[in-house]
């Protein structure tokens, strides 16, 4: 295989994973193919575990797997990606962590969730993988991985009373408690129901939702990789998730409410004073200004007004980047080049935070001199290009 090519694979590429995956493994048995895509989430960050609003896209970038059973229990796992660590063995009766199995912990605990809720694997399989989203950048290639191999299984398995929602749900109980990951549902969700040229407007409280076109006439939504995840990423991940906890419980001792997502405006300003930490306040500020921005920018690109939801975006950015505290110096430099940027309609942090992306709403006629803009800027600040997807959904 060749460099990595961002988008959807051809029949072509299919073939050539097909023939490389006989090559490792050997020829025989029945081969199968799956896909599952990555995804960019538009507005409403640090919403999912607040029982709010996202509005997130899957992409045509997504990570592939061709996949065989095997007649023993034994696991091989290969990634085109990681070539320089070879095929990874283990088994069916090896489900547990290790640092060892590096990346192999997202499938093996996929396979773990699936059994631990009663669905018996019965053999093991031959596992090979090729994934084209950038790593680390925060389009969501772990929910990527989780998600495909939760597809393959269902189908070589037979586990046909498994939703795509199942997944999803299976998948984040698999990275919350086999890798430790206290993430929310919106990335494996995303990633499970996702529709091409579709946004998925997710309501976490209650998992209902609704496919909205996306439809941004003459503008094109890209996506800027800073390249630096701090190492705060995790540890102010899980911080961010208990600091709304504790505020969520002030507030419950004098409003009735189970989430953010059941605030009004009115009621959060009218109860904001039973939270007493000025740093708990802002965080749930953003929690509820934030479900409530996300709704309300869905309201305008549903009404075509494309103008508003970049408004909307800025805001975000700057509601994470002063009340939640998750962007850092790289990420705030990216989204004030791209705000002086004539072409730019929106730009904003995406993902977790501590680094990663942004992503930017920027009319068609000015992707080339955008992506000079910012290019050039980031350099001058830092050092280091940025990398720059224009995204296909
Ligand atoms: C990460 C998590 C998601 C979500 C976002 C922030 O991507 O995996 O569940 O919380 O951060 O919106």
């Amino acid at each position: 295989m060749n460099a990595p090519n961002r988008g959807k694979a051809s029949y072509n590429m299919k073939q050539e994973l097909i023939e490389t995956f006989k090559k490792l493994y050997g020829d025989g048995g029945d081969i199968r193919i799956f896909f599952a895509p990555g995804r960019v989430n538009l507005i409403g960050e640090h919403t999912d575990y607040n029982g709010g609003h996202v509005f997130p896209c899957a992409l045509n970038m997504g990570t592939y797997m061709i996949i065989r059973k095997r007649e023993d229990r034994v696991l091989n796992f290969y990634s085109e990606n990681r070539k320089e660590l070879g095929i990874i063995t283990s088994g069916l009766d090896q489900l547990y962590y290790t640092e060892q199995a590096g990346w192999t912990n997202y499938p093996k605990g996929v396979l773990w969730a699936m059994k631990r809720d009663g669905y018996e694997i019965s053999s093991g399989m031959d596992v090979f993988v090729y994934g084209n989203i950038p790593g680390g950048a925060g389009l969501s290639s772990s929910a990527s991985l989780e998600v495909v191999i939760a597809l393959a299984v269902k189908e070589l398995f037979g586990f046909t009373d498994l939703s795509l929602i199942d997944l999803a749900k299976l998948c984040q109980y698999a990275e919350n408690h086999y890798n430790g990951v206290n993430c929310g549902i919106m990335d494996q969700f995303t990633v499970a129901v996702g529709r091409k040229n579709n946004c998925i407007f997710l309501n976490t409280n209650d998992l209902t939702y609704q496919y909205v076109p996306l439809d941004l006439s003459d503008a094109k939504i890209v996506v800027t990789n800073s390249k630096v995840k701090h190492n705060l990423a995790e540890s102010g991940y899980n911080r961010r998730r208990s600091e709304c906890e504790e505020a969520l419980k002030e507030l419950q001792e004098v409003v009735d409410i189970s989430g953010f997502g059941d605030f009004s405006k009115e009621l959060f300003e009218a109860n904001a004073t039973a939270i007493k930490d000025p740093s708990l306040l802002r965080r749930a500020r953003h929690a509820v200004y934030e479900n409530l921005r996300t709704i309300e920018a869905v309201n305008a690109l549903s009404e075509g007004n494309l103008v508003k939801f970049g408004i909307l975006m800025n805001d975000s950015h700057r509601s994470l980047r002063d009340d939640y505290q998750v962007s850092c110096e790289e990420i705030d430099r990216l989204v004030e080049l791209a705000w002086e940027h004539p072409g730019v309609i929106g730009s904003r942090i995406t993902g977790g935070g501590f680094g990663g992306c942004t992503v930017s709403i920027v009319k068609q006629d000015f992707v080339d001199s955008f992506t000079h803009h910012v290019g050039k800027g980031y350099q001058e600040s830092f050092g280091h290009d940025p990398e720059f997807y224009v995204i296909e959904t």
